[in-house]
């Protein structure tokens, strides 16, 4: 590259160019306009710039009704946008940034085309979500100007960019975009060149471990998601999610990330969404998904109702006694009383607490009558929502009793089938353990990693934040036993979290 003369990206006079005005483009070009830039707006399909232009006039007005935005900041930026009829009009630009069809031949044309055109030091962006930024600038003249400018849909609401470096981009580039993403107004993180980049590749742990719990027939779709919703805090269950992205985005998302790393089984996809979207059962957009949406709004199964059975006292396995305590408190305020005794009473309903481990096995281990015995998941919250986990040799009575219970004060009993490690904790570790990889791999820095998954996710925190909170020791021992009960590589804990489990440290550790 030539003697660089872009302005720095919070100066005046900054030109950007936005080539594909469509939902991510237009999106992009607001933020730009508004944080001062002169834009430039480019796309193939005739006339599609200046509607563009025109919806994005619309939409800063709606903004300065709603006291969002001033009328001189909203007039500012209007003027400062720009209509393109060809490519040659972009000839100006310090910054391109590509949003056209996720296509690598149509890119790696475009790019080319633009070489010919924007200065040497222009950088050229592209906002692919799944495309390798090193395969898009392969051939170009000067490979070392392109990278990664990754936003989220709607672009001025998801305040997250990841700056993806490819293996020739010159790092004052993926400074530069760092930088121009915070003058935009958005949380800019560095992130390596690998499939899904920071957060769709954080994000392969939730819906995969979802759909392996449906597919083992641990849970139904309704209690899967109350479940997740309601003791971890996700804003949405597993399937809720999926039905409102489309299986059609979704499912081919996870079968080309897991391809893309080699069939690693921590991204191993399920039958279920492939039959799903074969069939065209594609979520809210068709009407039908995991829940059928009539005029829009789900339709939901009530909550079975608690039966009022109760039992005579209840015994608390003594294996983690930190929990006795707490667990006692549930059952005294069913009005029931605490069982004691060494070995259990006739008569007893006997609770299990596992931690990775099924409800089998730690009644086995401790000799406990398994037709008595229920698993209780203490992991998060228990205030909203208790999951009573059974054996296959649980009876009907057990489960009433262990409903009438923890329901006894109105809080909704799910009761599932035995799986190792629950439903929170499988699914909480697995998003601790992915998300340790990521670190692991180099692909970004524990505290990115974070703030990428919070504001891309939306998830109740950072999964790294989220395995200090339970502490790594618990989150290694989940994945510990969830690969010694399944033989499954997919839980096969990943040697960075073993070595900060192991060492006491934090995730966020800032290893020298
Ligand atoms: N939609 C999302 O949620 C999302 C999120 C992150 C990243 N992305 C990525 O952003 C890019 C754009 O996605 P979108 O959802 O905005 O698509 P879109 O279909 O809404 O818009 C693409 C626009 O690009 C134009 N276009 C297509 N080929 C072109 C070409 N060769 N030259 C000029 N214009 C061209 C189209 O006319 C259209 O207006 C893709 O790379 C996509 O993977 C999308």
């Amino acid at each position: 590259m030539n003697a660089i003369r872009r302005p720095a990206p919070d100066q005046p006079g900054l030109t950007v160019g936005v080539i594909g005005v469509g939902v991510m483009g237009r999106g992009i070009v607001q933020i730009a306009a508004l944080a001062g830039a002169r834009v430039r707006m480019a796309d193939n399909r005739p006339g599609a710039a200046e509607t563009s232009r025109k919806e994005l006039q619309a939409t800063l007005g709606k903004l300065v009704e709603k006291g969002k935005l001033t009328a001189e900041a909203a007039a500012g930026a209007g003027e400062r946008l720009v209509v393109c009829n060809a490519l040659e009009e972009l000839a100006d630009c310090d910054v391109v940034v590509e949003a056209i069809i996720e296509d690598l031949g149509a890119k790696r044309a475009l790019f080319a085309q633009l070489e010919g055109i924007v200065r040497s030091d222009a950088i050229l962006a592209s906002n692919t979500s799944s495309l390798q930024v090193t395969s898009i600038a392969a051939g170009l003249k000067h490979p070392q100007r392109v990278a990664g400018f990754h936003f989220f849909n709607p672009v001025p609401v998801m305040k997250i960019v990841e700056v993806i470096g490819g293996l020739l981009t010159d790092e004052t580039v993926v400074d530069y975009l760092l930088a121009l993403g915070h003058h935009w107004g958005h949380v800019a993180v560095r992130a390596k060149d690998t499939p899904g980049f920071i957060v769709n590749h954080a994000g392969r742990g939730y819906g995969t471990e979802g759909l392996r719990l449906l597919n083992e027939g641990v849970v139904d779709v309704p209690t899967l998601d109350a479940i997740l919703r309601d003791t971890a805090g996700f804003k949405l269950g597993p399937c809720e999610l999926l039905d409102l992205t489309g299986l059609d985005v979704s499912h081919p998302v996870m079968e080309s990330i897991y391809h893309q790393y080699y069939e690693e089984p921590r991204f191993r996809p399920q039958v279920l969404t492939r039959q799903m979207l074969a069939a065209g059962v594609l979520g809210r957009k068709t009407g039908q998904g995991f829940y059928r949406y009539a005029d829009g709004k789900k339709e939901l199964p009530p909550e079975p109702a608690q039966p009022t059975q109760l039992p005579a006292s209840v015994w608390i396995s003594s294996e983690r006694p930190e929990l006795a305590e707490r667990i006692a408190s549930l059952v005294a305020a069913a009005g029931v009383p605490v069982d004691s005794a060494a070995r259990p009473n006739d008569g007893s309903l006997c609770i299990v607490t596992p931690l990775g481990e099924d409800c089998t096995t730690c009644c086995v281990r401790e000799g406990l009558d398994p037709s008595r015995t229920v698993a209780l998941e203490t992991l998060l919250d228990v205030s909203r929502r208790r999951v009573v986990m059974t054996n296959p040799a649980t009876s009907a009575d057990t489960v009433a009793m262990a409903r009438g219970v923890f329901g006894a004060t109105g809080t909704p009993v799910s009761v599932i089938r035995d799986s190792a490690g629950l439903v929170t904790q499988r699914v909480v570790a697995h998003i601790v353990n992915v998300a340790a990889e990521i670190a692991q791999q180099g692909i970004a820095d524990p505290e990115d990693v974070d703030r990428a998954v919070v504001l891309g996710l939306g998830y109740p925190l950072g999964p790294l934040g989220w395995g200090n909170q339970l502490g790594p020791q618990t989150v290694l021992t989940i994945l510990h036993n969830l690969e010694q009960q399944t033989g499954d590589a997919r839980y096969r804990p990943s040697p960075w979290l073993q070595r900060r489990a192991l060492l006491g440290l934090s995730l966020h550790h800032k290893e020298h």
